[in-house]
């Protein structure tokens, strides 16, 4: 690689000076809340203002990676993020450029055809179904030097040119999840998007809970900061006007008296019918429905939250 093309990061992703990226963590365990629909909205809206970021895919779900290019059918034979874990490939082998489907069909001769195009800056560790097995193949003695892989990977092997690491989880506090979330700190962000309903709104007492238990666990280690903290927290789906829906109005206004220094002086996103085919197309809304107003107002989170346009 010649010296032109090395890029340059910005210290503010290497907080307190150190060798990984910033980490932000898209994190409440409940179903359906918008973890995922959060992560791909936001990374493609700052990938495409030119930060650079690699999402890890941790639920084996799987929808994440089908929303950026690479879900079990197009990922194949190729290595997973489950084979970086158990330590039987390289992130460089599993990382892959995040995509979406341009255009799909029979071609003249009759053969199916799919045209991919690139997302700039935006790169994926994809997840697979097998993920399930991760903490017990984790147990097998073959994999025992794997135990701290997330921790290893980040201190003694990492030296890559992300801005940001970004975190789509299952909707749980297992190991995995946890593996990963004690490796932060106060510079990096557990995000719990709320998807302005009762059931994130009811979710969140939990999620302090389970961060304090980290931060206990973790309070007298040296290696491992145990610090995973919540800065802030985007409302979505919020519907306006008149004809809102009870549970998401009340959502909204239980979100601004529970937790105002969380959520004030953040733009919420609005919610989208075209949020719902977006999933179903596995197409990130910011590339199905750029000019929409949820994508709208990721773009003035980005901003409000200090990630103004580097192109
Ligand atoms: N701005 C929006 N307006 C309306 N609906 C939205 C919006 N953003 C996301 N949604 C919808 O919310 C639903 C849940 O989203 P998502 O799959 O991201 O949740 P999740 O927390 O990742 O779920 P899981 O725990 O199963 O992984 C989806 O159907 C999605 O289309
Ligand atoms: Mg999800």
């Amino acid at each position: 690689m010649t010296d032109a093309l090395v890029r340059t990061v910005d210290p503010r992703f290497r907080p307190a000076g150190r060798t990984y990226p910033q980490i932000w963590s898209s994190l409440l365990a409940r179903g359906g809340i918008g973890k995922t629909a959060f992560t791909t909205s936001m990374t493609v809206t700052l990938a495409l203002r030119g930060y650079q970021i690699t999402v890890w895919d941790l639920d084996q779900q799987c929808n994440a990676s089908s929303g950026l290019g690479w879900g079990p059918q197009e990922i194949g034979s190729r290595p997973t993020i489950l084979d970086f874990i158990l330590g039987d490939a390289s992130y460089e082998e599993v990382r892959v450029q995040a995509r979406y489907k341009l255009a799909q069909g029979v071609d003249h001769e009759g053969n199916e055809f799919v045209e991919w195009m690139d997302i700039p800056n935006l790169y994926l560790m994809p997840a697979t179904e097998f993920l399930t097995n991760a903490d017990t193949l984790l147990t097998q003695t073959e994999h025992a030097h794997r135990y701290s892989w997330f921790k290893d990977f980040l201190r003694d092997e990492y030296d890559g040119d992300d801005d940001m690491f970004f975190i789509d989880n299952p909707a749980n506090y297992g190991k995995l999840v946890g593996t990963v979330a004690m490796m932060m700190d106060e510079h990096d962000e557990v995000i719990p998007t709320c998807l302005a309903s009762s059931k994130a709104v009811e979710g969140i007492p939990s999620l302090i809970k389970e961060l304090s238990r980290l931060r206990e666990q973790f309070s007298k280690s040296k290696a491992i900061p145990g610090r995973p903290t919540v800065k802030r927290i985007p409302l979505i789906g919020v519907q306006t006007g008149s004809r809102a829906e009870a549970d998401n109005r009340k959502s909204v206004l239980e979100m601004e008296e529970l937790y105002p220094e969380l959520v004030k002086d953040w733009p919420y996103i609005r919610y989208s019918a075209t949020a719902k085919t977006s999933f179903r197309d596995h197409l990130p809304l910011p590339i199905q429905a750029p000019n929409s107003p949820a994508v709208e107002d990721y773009r003035k989170l980005a901003t409000a939250w200090g990630f103004p346009d580097l192109e």
